[in-house]
């Protein structure tokens, strides 16, 4: 019976099985860029374990395990094999180059060739915003959602790269950042009053790769506001932008100026997450109020996550479920984003 699932801790090996394989085609932010020096780096994606390299100009993803006897290459090192960067395993030096070839066997004997199956997967990178996405396909489904304000300086940023997962799924995150119906409740004297429960009027709409989700609002004063003091509400707009699956955009337009709040979340399994955060703000930007905004954005953080990892099932059921109950018309940009999880194959089962 799917809805046992209910009130048991694990999901159906469905749901986790559809979750890994439909998360597969899209960039996943791993690693901070600043974190990944001249060492490899082990990290985990959708169950993988994967090592992270720079070589050269490029970072290389492979399994972390050696195609020897298994061993994790991310405890060895990037050497140097006949010009050219390699990592070499810790265990008995083999060393594979830029897209997992092979590139030295110490123990082999004179005149005998490398053989092919000693290669290892090599997994697409690159290097956007700051940080590391990795794909585990051959082709990502949709390239990265565009962030006008990360280069533009006219804005003011801070990064939080949370170092402990959060115990949700990534999907469940963005669903949870997406979510505005919970400001006046989780957010109280901050985002929202139980004074003003009522939802906005939400406009939603599909932009390419993007869900995107407009509405006007009242806020009490402070500094995701304009920075506003003084006791009137602040009147706003938002502007969500969710890159499907696993980056959202929050932009708020108030008189006072623009604050965003940009999360890449990294599925690291179906129940682990792990959290980058940009804020971004183009008033109030001298560097010595960064400490201020640091600590509102972490104590924010801090109200939503019991919320969001007490939530079971811990991966979206489906809607032919019926398991979650949302109310039009406040729940609708939540509707529309699982909807186009199941579409692209992510939500397939309790
Ligand atoms: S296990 Fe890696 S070289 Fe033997
Ligand atoms: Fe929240």
């Amino acid at each position: 019976m799917a809805r046992a699932h209910l009130t048991e801790d694990q999901p159906s090996e469905e749901a986790i099985a559809g979750f890994r394989a439909g998360m597969r085609p899209f960039w996943h932010p791993v690693l901070a860029g600043a974190d990944l020096s001249d060492k490899p780096v082990a990290v985990r994606l959708l169950g993988q374990r994967l090592v992270l390299a720079r070589m050269g100009a490029t970072v290389q993803v492979f399994p972390d395990t050696c195609s020897h006897f298994q061993a994790q290459l991310s405890l060895g090192k990037v050497v140097t094999v006949d010009g050219k960067p390699a990592l070499q395993c810790p265990y008995h030096g083999w060393a594979f180059g830029e897209g997992g070839r092979c590139a030295r066997i110490p123990q082999l004997p004179e005149g005998r060739k490398i053989p092919a199956a000693a290669d290892l997967t090599a997994y697409r990178a690159r290097e956007a915003y700051g940080l590391i996405w990795v794909c585990l396909a051959e082709q990502a489904t949709y390239d990265l959602p565009p962030f006008p304000e990360h280069d533009d300086p006219a804005f003011r940023k801070i990064r939080l790269n949370e170092a402990e997962e959060m115990r949700t799924s990534a999907t469940r995150m963005i669903m949870g950042t997406l979510d505005d119906t919970h400001f006046p409740w989780v957010h109280e004297g901050i985002l929202g009053s139980q004074d003003h429960p009522k939802p906005p009027e939400h406009e939603v709409w599909r932009e390419g790769s993007q869900l995107v989700l407009s509405y006007e609002t009242e806020q009490p004063p402070g500094l995701m506001t304009g920075g506003g003091a003084g006791a009137a509400p602040v009147k706003l707009r938002y502007t969500d932008y969710v890159g499907m699956p696993n980056v959202i955009r929050l932009v708020k337009d108030s008189p006072g100026g623009r604050y965003v709040i940009w999360l890449a979340t990294c599925p690291v399994d179906w129940n682990r997450t792990r959290n980058f955060w940009i804020f971004a703000r183009d008033y109030d930007t001298a560097p010595e109020r960064d400490a201020t905004y640091t600590e509102m954005a972490a104590h924010v953080r801090q109200q939503d996550k019991p919320i969001i990892e007490s939530q079971r099932p811990w991966l979206l059921p489906p809607f032919w479920s019926k398991v979650e109950l949302p109310i039009r018309p406040g729940d609708l940009p939540l509707i529309q984003y699982q909807k186009w999880l199941e579409k692209l194959g992510i939500v397939t089962a309790i």
